[in-house]
């Protein structure tokens, strides 16, 4: 009902994991030059999103708006959108259907849905965040209908990211009913190994409730906020790229290292995420510490991850068919990591390090010219 604006997972940045409430205006000005300068907005990375803290504590006494918060926006979000506009980027802000939202810093929109949409619209906003916190007990599907509805009237394109953490189960329907381009299926992640794998834990199952204009949302990504090993954020991404999520970088993107740039603009995991055929990856084997997930692609090839939780060194082993590529082989194996290829009969199979992850994209290989797969995922990073 709000219009195909999410045909592949949204691509962006938010300001939330990193800063918090501590932001303000030339931050975001900065993270728009950094994503055009990095090459992030080059490879999608186009949506530039302001989370909580942005709004004056108080709105307009007369005409019940919402403010800019005076010290932290003093030039308003309006002279924002025409930045990063003019960048060739989109702005994303964000508020609570509550009374206030989350971080409590500024009112929510519950019983003001028209006007605030009306404010995003009139400032250019195209995309909305909206959080479930202070929410007075009313139901969640009355209470996003309502902001959907106000989104609507406004005529603006603008996309709706449903935070509602999952808890009255969106993707069963009635986040498609709302026009959510997007619902959270958890509460937050945090910079930590067991948060991502916790959040990776309750996505087993939500796999054929994912599709373009409705993608399930993991939580935004945490590489290279420094709480994790570039290994870590390498699986991260990884799983996070075949589960169709968005992929909303949450880091300080003015001073990243080489490495956390290097794991953002993984240009062939990123056009995994973004498939046009939108099927979202999902656990093809649980072996405890050893995992094997898989994403079917449009072009008939096979993304996968193989994933090790473990504290040590671990061979992960699994075949084309375990993986749903029924075509008879020979197969073509490309390291999505390393860009080695190596060809296989249908054993697929990598020395994956402690807590890491080997991205492959496997297909059927007309040419047979390939050295086999036993040379592959010995030459990796970091093993
Ligand atoms: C909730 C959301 C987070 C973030 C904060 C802001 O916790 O789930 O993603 O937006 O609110 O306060």
């Amino acid at each position: 009902p709000l219009g195909e604006l999410a045909r592949t997972p949204p691509m962006g940045w938010n300001s939330w994991n990193r800063f918090g409430c501590d932001i303000n205006e030339s931050l975001i000005r900065q993270t728009a030059d950094a994503l055009v300068s990095s090459g992030m907005r080059d490879a999608g990375y186009t949506y530039v999103n302001i989370d909580d803290c942005w709004a004056a504590p108080e709105r307009d006494p007369q005409t019940k708006r919402l403010l800019p918060h005076p010290e932290r926006f003093p030039s308003g979000i309006a002279a924002l959108a025409d930045y990063v506009h003019a960048k060739g980027l989109k702005l994303g802000i964000y508020t609570s259907a509550g009374t206030q939202t989350c971080a409590r810093s500024m009112p929510g929109a519950l019983d003001h849905e028209e006007i605030d949409a009306q404010s995003f619209a009139d400032w250019g906003v195209d995309y909305l965040k909206y959080d479930n916190c202070n929410n007075q007990g009313r139901p969640a599907v009355e209470r996003y209908q309502a902001m959907s509805d106000a989104l609507r009237k406004t005529g603006r394109p603008i996309v709706f990211a449903l935070c509602e953490w999952g808890e009255n189960k969106p993707w069963e329907g009635w986040g498609d009913q709302v026009g959510g381009h997007l619902w959270r299926t958890t509460g937050d992640i945090s910079d930590s190994w067991s948060s991502m794998t916790g959040i990776l834990d309750q996505q087993v199952g939500l796999v054929e409730y994912s599709h373009p204009n409705g993608w399930n949302d993991p939580d935004m990504l945490e590489v290279g906020n420094g709480g994790m090993t570039d290994t870590e954020y390498r699986a991260h991404f990884s799983l996070w790229a075949l589960l169709n999520a968005p992929l909303l970088a949450g880091n300080d993107l003015r001073s990243m290292t080489d490495q956390t740039r290097q794991i953002l603009l993984n240009r062939e995991l990123i056009a995994v995420n973004q498939d046009w055929g939108g099927i979202q990856g999902y656990q093809a084997r649980d072996d405890g510490d050893v995992e094997v997930w898989a994403k079917p692609m449009s072009d008939g090839s096979v993304a996968v991850v193989l994933f090790n939780r473990g504290t040590t060194t671990a061979t992960v082993t699994t075949t084309t068919a375990e993986v749903g590529l029924s075509k008879r082989g020979p197969y073509r194996v490309r390291d999505l990591w390393t860009g080695q290829q190596a060809q296989s009969d249908g054993t697929l199979r990598a020395a994956v390090p402690a807590h890491g992850a080997v991205a492959y994209r496997v297909s059927v290989d007309r040419h047979g010219v390939l050295a086999p797969l036993t040379t592959l995922g010995l030459g990796l990073p970091n093993l």
